[in-house]
């Protein structure tokens, strides 16, 4: 389907595809028994210039759009789930900063990271404001000249080992909507700390942390774009950005489970001949791919939808991830089954993508949240249904008698 994207988003396309083949698919099962950042597969990216992708090229980037990053993210996770998260996890830890950080901020942290010399992160999940993130806690209060940052965040991506971490904390308690501002914190400054690295099912090769953050004292340059109280809402536009990557995650884990499956089933013999000669087993790889390429589409049209900024970018961008990350979980789940008894098995490849897809249906947001913020904006629309009410009785006209309901 290559005449429906640009020569620029075949060309990221094309070159993420040969670091996947070439560097991250010979590793991804090394780095997911052990665990461990796989820095070999980040200079790999780097030097294929892929981090600077969704950078504009003022701060050293290439200027490409979310499209591209999708592109690059669906090539990384077919080889390796862990391997696409660890490159978007950098655009959503940066996203906040191409949205509202200052000049000064954007000179400052945008060109380490497009070279890949700085990682990223996100810090917006606590232990108790996963889902609802408007209830965290962390506090950020001015003391003097210099903002104090208290609290404790969860579930943070590649924490660990990132350089930057874009971070949101309460700075006016008792405000409704203007409550939480994000800071821009580097790892090496008072009072920031990584206690703890969680053990995870999946994505095992980048870490995910706790950050602790322990009377952390920054200057207020460190306040995105320099005005307090516009936190959540840029969290939430950050997220309306990523979430396309976190679908095209989705894709990439789908399609790579897809091809393992396809070329098992040509090769396992049962009954006398190859399983893919059963119309069972036919049935199954048709809906699986005919359901992979329903996913992309609609991430393609998510991803298009924020480049080109449409109002109901929010709407698209919710139920790219929430579908095509269903349909992640569903086909890797598929290809488990047609490998059979060895599809369980760690000397197979395709467990891990199963166990990779799960993630994807829980973070920036689980598919529950996007099911509500889809309905959310469903109803906002109603209103241009005006012209159909006409067709739709009143209870009155049905007879019904409210008084002896
Ligand atoms: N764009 C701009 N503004 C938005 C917005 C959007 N998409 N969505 C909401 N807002 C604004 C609203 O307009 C409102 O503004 P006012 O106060 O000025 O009216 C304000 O934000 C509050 O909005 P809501 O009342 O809708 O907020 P809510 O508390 O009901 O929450 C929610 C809405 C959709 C459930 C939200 O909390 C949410 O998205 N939750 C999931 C959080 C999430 O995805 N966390 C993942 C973190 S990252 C991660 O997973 C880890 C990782 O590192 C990969």
């Amino acid at each position: 389907m290559d005449q429906l994207l640009t020569k620029e988003t075949i060309e990221w396309r094309d070159r993420a595809r040969e670091v996947a083949r070439k560097v991250v698919l010979p590793n991804a099962w090394k780095y997911d028994r052990l665990q461990e950042y796989p820095w070999e597969i980040k200079e790999a990216l780097a030097a294929a210039e892929l981090m600077k992708v969704w950078i504009p090229k003022e701060y050293g980037g290439a200027g490409g759009g979310v499209l591209d990053l999708c592109v690059v993210v669906e090539e990384l996770s077919r080889c390796c789930g862990g391997t696409g998260v660890l490159f978007a996890v950098n655009a959503l830890g940066s996203f906040p900063i191409l949205l509202a950080g200052t000049e000064e901020q954007k000179q400052k942290y945008l060109p380490g990271i497009a070279s890949g010399e700085k990682l990223i992160a996100f810090g917006l999940s606590e232990k108790g404001a996963g889902s609802d993130a408007g209830g965290l806690e962390t506090r950020a209060e001015l003391v003097g000249e210099d903002y104090v940052l208290n609290g404790l965040k969860k579930w943070n991506t590649n924490g660990p080992a990132a350089d930057l971490n874009t971070v949101f904390a309460v700075t006016d308690p008792e405000s409704k909507s203007r409550r939480v501002s994000a800071f821009l914190l580097e790892k090496d400054m008072e009072g920031y700390s990584v206690p703890y690295v969680e053990d995870k099912m999946g994505i095992r090769c980048v870490p995910v942390g706790e950050l602790k953050l322990d009377n952390c004292k920054v200057p207020q340059s460190q306040l995105l774009g320099g005005k307090p109280g516009l936190g959540f809402k840029h969290a939430m536009m950050t997220l309306d950005r990523a979430r396309p990557g976190v679908a095209s995650q989705a894709v990439g884990l789908a399609q790579g489970a897809l091809d393992f499956a396809l070329l098992y089933a040509t090769q396992r013999h049962q009954f006398g001949k190859p399983i893919s000669a059963f119309q069972m087993t036919q049935q199954t790889l048709a809906d699986m791919a005919t359901k992979v390429e329903a996913a992309r589409s609609l991430v393609y049209t998510a991803a298009r939808a924020v480049d080109a900024g449409v109002p109901s970018l929010t709407k698209y961008a919710a139920m790219c991830k929430y579908f095509a990350t269903d349909v992640a979980m569903e086909v890797t789940t598929n290809a488990v089954q047609i490998f059979g008894g060895n599809g369980f098995m760690r000397d197979y490849p395709v467990e891990k993508y199963m166990r990779d897809a799960k993630i994807t249906q829980i973070y920036e947001g689980t598919n529950q949240v996007q099911q509500m913020v889809i309905a959310r904006n469903l109803m906002k629309g109603a209103h241009e249904l005006k012209h159909l009410e006409k067709y739709i009785p009143v209870e009155e006209q049905m007879g019904v008698d409210h008084d002896n309901l």
